[in-house]
């Protein structure tokens, strides 16, 4: 008899709806249908012309070997400068580590900050990655549950009420959300960063959506504190998914730390990358071209949904995401998707992925294509919920 050595409990994390709504929107579209894609969260387009020219130019004239784990000095400078530029923030570009997407920083900066058997408390609905990479490090992940009352927005007391129940470590918050869409105001977040510094916890802020707000301007949470840690990407605003690209500013003392970790870890962040993403920077009227698609994405929505009874949501500050309540068709939120993308060819995410408790409730829909698959997809939406 042979012995297997075993898997690991730590891989058992769960896996993403969304990609398993995707594969099966793919398939049916494989066989012929036509489907209209509100599953995924990424932009319908690709990078701007400034990013494809200069990868371009890269692969034709540059080694492409390894950089320093860190990034780039000079996509870091860049990166720096966008912070004094977009929010008025002087940060020294020694303190931007630059990453495989965001989901490297992730990794990265819940390794530096986090002991195996720490607590970092989550608010739900939340992007569902933070906990699976948190409890395959061995990183205790408390729901925060927000509500839609308070625009899914967690709360000072909030940190108060889980640290009376034994130590805690650190707040993950995102702004825009996802899959909410909802966005904290500056005094909320300057608030929540001020909870986390009385209590000793560490602040993660993850970033990825701004530059795509509709109602207010983002505020970042360096305009409050250095300590915290500030997560982003290339993936969304910059419509960079497939380039992993991304980054963090973090505060002075983890830099050296975190190198140590790339290093070992990653090495460094793909190099065509890095070259691609400083000249996204330079893309402001072509990328602003396709947020004012969404924009008009998200008008109709917001005016044509109500109209055809799905009439229970927040109205989406930010990214690309609008998270409906679907309780007066459904408690099965899941079960809901699959007959939606089997019957009509709609293709969403169940509210399962962002929040076990209360998803049953929800889907999460991603107008991030264009306006005609939008408008599409109300049109048939309208007939399958009113037959
Ligand atoms: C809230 C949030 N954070 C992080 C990510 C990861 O993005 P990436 O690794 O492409 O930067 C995503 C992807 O959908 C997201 O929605």
């Amino acid at each position: 008899m042979t012995c297997q050595p075993s898997v690991s409990t730590r891989s058992g994390v769960d896996a993403f709806l969304v990609m398993d709504m995707l594969r099966i929107a793919n398939e049916l579209e494989a066989a012929g249908d036509d489907i209209v894609h509100m599953e995924a969260g990424q932009p319908g387009t690709g990078a701007p012309s400034t990013v494809i020219e200069a990868a371009k130019a890269a692969l034709d004239s540059q080694k492409l070997g390894y950089t320093e784990s860190l990034g780039m000095p000079f996509l870091r400078e860049k990166i720096a400068a966008y912070y004094k530029l977009k929010y008025d923030v002087t940060i020294a570009p020694e303190r931007v580590v630059v990453t495989t997407g965001s989901s490297g920083s992730f990794v990265l900066a819940f390794l530096v900050a986090f002991e195996v058997g720490n607590k970092v408390a989550l608010p739900t609905p939340g992007y569902p990655a933070y906990r699976n990479i948190l409890n395959a490090l061995g990183v205790q992940t408390p729901p925060i549950e927000t509500t839609a009352a308070s625009r899914w927005v967690p709360q000072p007391g909030d940190l108060d009420k889980l640290a009376e129940q034994g130590p805690l470590h650190g707040l993950l918050q995102a702004s825009p959300n996802n899959p909410s869409g909802t966005m904290i105001k500056p005094e909320a977040l300057k608030a929540l960063v001020e909870k986390c510094q009385d209590l000793g916890l560490w602040f993660i802020s993850d970033e990825i959506y701004h530059g795509l707000n509709y109602e207010m301007p983002a505020t970042t949470a360096l305009q409050f504190t250095d300590e915290a840690i500030v997560i982003n990407s290339f993936s969304k605003y910059f419509c960079m998914t497939g380039w992993r690209i991304g980054w963090m500013v973090v505060p002075e003392r983890l830099v050296r730390p975190l190198e140590r970790l790339a290093q070992s870890l990653f090495i460094s962040a793909p190099t065509l990358s890095q070259i691609a993403g400083a000249a996204a920077f330079e893309a402001t009227d072509e990328l602003e071209q396709r947020k004012a698609v969404y924009a008009t994405n998200r008008e109709i929505l917001l005016t044509q949904l109500p109209k055809i009874g799905l009439d229970e949501f927040l109205p989406v500050d930010g990214a690309f995401y609008l998270y409906a309540d679907v309780r007066k068709f459904t408690n099965d939120s899941y079960d809901f998707a699959q007959r939606m993308l089997k019957e009509i060819g709609v293709s969403v995410t169940p509210g399962a992925d962002f929040d076990h408790a209360r998803g049953s409730h929800y889907v999460r829909l991603s107008f991030a294509g264009t306006s005609s698959s939008v408008e599409q997809a109300v049109q048939r939406l309208g007939g399958w919920l009113n037959r």
